[in-house]
């Protein structure tokens, strides 16, 4: 830090003694470093209550779910993927269905109440609305979103059994918890690059009747293609990034606002953890993250091995999702595209994070999550390159092996991990290591 703002304080000197031209050029190639370098450590840094740090904020918190990115996303080096016990937590209300299962509220209306809360059932009789004020009670993040983020830690020792309180039945509704695995962030920024049309023209393509095969772009309310996060919910780097910032750690910035506690009239934050300058350097550092790599085969037979697996990769139907080229970006294996998996992998669709209403709502910081449209069974394809340094899998991070993702995958992937099924256990094998060539790349300084 001190050296950066000596760094600065001698170009200014500069600038005033011999003008500003040469100050500026060499002053430019000098702030891109030192702006490499504070989102760098912005990304590794350890918030706390208080943070000196903040501009003026309350540093971390109230509410968060860890105290830096890094924390979440750091296997196979900084940026890279999170284990099960960094997921997030998301609280719906439900209903049980006694022999029919559990079903999700889904909001029927977006009005200025709020959403109204209808619970689904297969039988049309079963349904039930339920009204919203009900569900805000227990937690008022329902108020703008049919799911809320249940944060992990709280300002208090109250807060752990209030979250405990949480999950279970509160009269006529059940709240339920659902996880979310923290993905790699390799490659992120080149992701950030691909043209919306790239993506519609995959949403396009035909597949063969029978395939069982579709996909769509996930269309934002506002009419943009969503293309991060597990259902596409999301258009920007920077976007997911801010709400990253204020959603898990509870930062207040000047574009969206920190998570609030629920269980409090929330109170505004008494000024900004992240200034611009830094929400911007930690844009670019997540988006100068190396993609992954691709590793070298040892010898010529294990390249022969390697190859033969990716052959099968394409022809049992892997690459009609993980397309292995989008646009420009090579070895991506993904089209980014929302897919039906089945019931079996059914989850909420969008959440949101609650915060405390805006002082000043003319600035309409974006902080709540619109709707998406993404449905309860629908995911993203998610890219396979850093496969190997992933692990755990799918999005809730229930599978422990490629294979067990293999076989979890239902709806339009279910012909796919049946002819994987079908495969001899030679083929599978060479499936597996062209999959474990996927790697993250070569470690960074963290
Ligand atoms: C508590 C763990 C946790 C922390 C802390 C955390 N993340 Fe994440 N991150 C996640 C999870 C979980 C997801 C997936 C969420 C989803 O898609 O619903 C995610 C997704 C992302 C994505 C989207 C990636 C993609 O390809 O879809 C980005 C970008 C991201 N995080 C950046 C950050 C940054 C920057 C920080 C720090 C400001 C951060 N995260 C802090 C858990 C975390
Ligand atoms: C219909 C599109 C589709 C097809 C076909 C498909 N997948 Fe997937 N794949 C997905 C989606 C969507 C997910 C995420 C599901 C979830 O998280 O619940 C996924 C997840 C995965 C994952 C876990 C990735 C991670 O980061 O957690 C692996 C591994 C995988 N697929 C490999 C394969 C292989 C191998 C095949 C061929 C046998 C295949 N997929 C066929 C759409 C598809």
């Amino acid at each position: 830090m001190s050296m950066s703002y000596q760094t600065r304080s001698w170009l200014q000197v500069l600038c005033a003694g011999f003008g500003c031209v040469l100050a500026s050029t060499t002053g430019h190639a000098a702030d891109a470093d030192k702006a490499k370098e504070e989102g760098r450590s912005l990304f590794a840094h350890q918030w706390v209550a208080g943070d000196e740090r903040s501009h003026g904020g309350d540093g971390l918190g109230p509410v968060y779910n860890e105290r830096s990115c890094l924390a979440c996303h750091s296997l196979g080096g900084p940026g890279g993927a999170g284990s099960v016990d960094k997921n997030i937590e998301i609280l719906s209300p439900g209903e049980d269905f006694s022999n029919a299962g559990f079903f999700y509220a889904f909001s029927m209306s977006f009005g200025d109440e709020g959403f109204q809360y209808r619970f689904g059932s297969p039988s049309p009789a079963q349904a039930k609305t339920v009204n919203v004020g009900e569900i805000v009670r227990l937690h008022p993040g329902f108020r703008d979103a049919p799911s809320v983020v249940l944060h992990r830690y709280g300002p208090d020792a109250d807060y752990r059994s209030w979250r405990e309180s949480m999950p279970g039945r509160h009269g006529s509704i059940v709240l339920r918890t659902t996880e979310r695995n923290p993905p790699p962030l390799f490659g992120a920024g080149l992701i950030d690059t691909i043209p919306d049309a790239v993506l519609e023209a995959a949403a396009r393509r035909r597949f063969s009747a029978g395939s069982g095969v579709s996909g769509r772009v996930s269309r934002l309310a506002d009419g943009r293609i969503g293309r991060f996060g597990w259902k596409g919910q999301t258009a920007t780097l920077r976007e997911f990034v801010l709400a990253a910032a204020t959603g898990e750690m509870g930062l207040e910035t000047a574009d969206r606002r920190q998570a609030a506690d629920p269980r409090i009239p929330p109170l505004a934050a008494p000024g900004l953890d992240l200034n611009a300058d830094e929400c911007d350097a930690l844009t670019a550092y997540v988006a100068g993250l190396p993609a992954p790599r691709v590793v070298e085969p040892e010898d010529a037979k294990s390249e022969r091995f390697v190859k033969a697996g990716g052959a099968v990769f394409k022809s049992i139907g892997c690459a009609q999702c993980h397309l292995p080229k989008l646009g420009d970006v090579d070895g991506i294996y993904s089209d980014l595209l929302l897919h039906d998996m089945s019931p079996q992998l059914s989850d909420t669709g969008m959440y949101g994070i609650f915060v405390a209403a805006d002082p000043n709502p003319a600035a309409k910081r974006g902080a709540q999550a619109k709707p998406t449209g993404a449905k309860f069974q629908e995911w993203r394809t998610p890219p396979l390159w850093g496969l190997r340094d992933s692990y755990p899998y799918m999005h809730d991070g229930r599978a422990e092996t490629i294979a067990q993702a293999i076989a979890l995958h239902g709806g339009e992937g279910a012909a796919a991990a049946q002819r994987y099924a079908q495969l001899s256990n030679r083929e599978q094998q060479q499936l597996e290591s062209f999959l474990l060539t996927l790697a993250a790349p070569k470690a960074q300084k963290p």
